[in-house]
C-alpha cells in the first residue's frame, strides 16, 4: 500500500513537473535579451523567417568595438521565439561599392526562395552623397545571397527599387509565400512592391500609400492587411500608426496610433510584424527596437502582442508574455 501510495506520488510529481517544463518560457519587453552564449542579442532593426519549424532572426549587429569600417548582420535561430542561438555574422562587408566610410547598412531582411533554392536578403544601403561628409543621401536597397539560412551572405549589389529612392525597408511574405518589398521613398511615401522570380530585383509597385512612414511592416489577419510605420525622427521615438485594407493594392483606411501618441509607441519603433498560428489562434507580435543611439549595441526589443481584429489594431503597454506556440495563443 505504502508502495503503491508512493509510486502515486511519485507519478504525480513527474506529471507536474512536465506541465512546469512544457510552459513557454517569458519574453520581457525592454529587457536585455540574452543569446545561447549569455550575450545581448544583436539583431536591430530586424526581420525574421521560419524555416522548416525554426526562426531564424536576422538584424543588425552594433556589437560593441567591431571594426568601425565594417558592417554588421548577425543570425539566430530559435524553436520557441525565447530561446535564441547565436549562428553566424552572416555579413561582416567592407565597404562594397566605394560609398566611403560613413556608408550605412541596415534594416536587413532575408527571403527564402525555393526555386533558385537561394536565401536572398535585402538590406538598406546608405550614405553621404559623394564630396559630403554625412547624411543618408544614396538611399538604395542592397541585395545579398547565401546557399544556406546562416550561411556568408555574398554581396551582389545595389540598387534603387524601381527608381525611387528607398531608406527604411520591410519586409511582407503573404500567406499565399508572395514576396513583398516595402519601402520608404522619401519624395513621396510608403510604396510596396513585389520581387522579380529570382527575387533579386525589384518588380513591379503594388503600392503607393502617400504618407511619409519608415519602419513599414504589414500583416495578413482574418482577411484585412494592416501596415504600421513610424514618423520619420531619426533614432527618436514618435506614435507609430496603423491603416487597413482588403488588398495590399488599397484602398487604405486612414492611419490611426497603434498605442496612445504620449508614449511615442512606448519608445519603440516598429520593423516587423510576426504572425504565430497554431491549434487554437493565431497571435500578432509587433517587433519594434527601443533605439539607443549613443550605445547601439545596448538598444533593446520590444516585442509584444497586439490587440487585432475588425480594422483595429491597438499595441498594449508593454509587460512580460509567454507565447504558446503549439496554440498559437500568448498569456500574460
Ligand atoms: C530611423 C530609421 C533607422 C535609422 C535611423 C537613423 O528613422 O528607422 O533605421 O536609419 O533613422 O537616424
Amino acid at each position: 500500500m505504502n508502495l503503491l501510495k508512493r509510486g502515486l506520488l511519485g507519478l504525480l510529481l513527474a506529471t507536474f513537473s512536465i506541465i512546469i517544463a512544457a510552459e513557454p518560457a517569458m519574453i520581457y519587453p525592454g529587457e536585455l535579451w540574452k543569446d545561447n552564449r549569455g550575450e545581448h542579442i544583436q539583431a536591430h532593426g530586424g526581420g525574421i523567417i521560419r524555416v522548416n519549424g525554426t526562426y531564424y532572426w536576422f538584424g543588425e549587429d552594433r556589437t560593441k568595438g567591431l571594426d568601425r569600417s565594417r558592417r554588421y548582420v548577425s543570425c539566430y535561430s530559435s524553436r520557441d521565439l525565447v530561446h535564441w542561438t547565436f549562428r553566424n555574422q552572416v555579413i561582416k562587408l567592407a565597404d562594397p561599392e566605394g560609398f566611403g566610410p560613413k556608408w550605412v547598412l541596415e534594416r536587413p531582411k532575408v527571403f527564402y526562395n525555393a526555386r533558385t533554392r537561394q536565401y536572398v536578403m535585402y538590406m538598406h544601403i546608405d550614405g553621404p552623397a559623394p564630396g559630403e561628409s554625412s547624411g543618408y543621401k544614396l538611399a538604395r536597397v542592397g541585395v545579398a545571397v547565401s546557399r544556406t539560412v546562416d550561411g556568408d551572405y555574398r554581396y551582389l549589389k545595389s540598387f534603387r527599387p524601381l527608381d525611387h529612392e528607398s531608406r527604411d525597408i520591410g519586409q511582407f511574405i503573404d500567406d499565399d509565400g508572395t514576396p513583398y518589398l516595402i519601402f520608404e521613398d522619401r519624395p513621396f511615401g510608403f510604396r510596396i512592391a513585389t520581387l522579380s522570380a529570382d527575387y533579386l530585383s525589384v518588380a513591379k509597385e503594388v503600392c503607393l500609400i502617400p504618407l511619409h512612414l519608415e519602419g513599414g511592416a504589414i500583416v495578413h489577419y482574418k482577411g484585412l492587411y494592416y501596415a504600421i510605420g513610424s514618423g520619420l525622427t531619426g533614432w527618436r521615438p514618435n506614435p507609430n500608426k496603423y491603416a487597413t485594407a482588403k488588398s495590399l493594392a488599397g484602398p487604405w483606411s486612414e492611419f490611426k496610433d497603434i498605442a496612445p501618441p504620449e508614449t511615442n509607441t512606448y519608445n519603440s519603433q516598429s520593423t516587423m510584424l510576426l504572425k504565430v498560428t497554431g491549434k487554437k489562434g493565431t497571435t500578432v507580435i509587433y517587433m519594434g527596437d527601443i533605439w539607443k543611439p549613443q550605445t547601439q549595441w545596448d538598444s533593446r526589443y520590444l516585442w509584444m502582442p497586439v490587440e487585432i481584429g475588425d480594422g483595429k489594431l491597438k499595441l498594449p503597454a508593454p509587460k512580460p508574455f509567454r507565447l504558446d506556440l503549439k496554440s498559437g495563443l500568448a498569456t500574460f
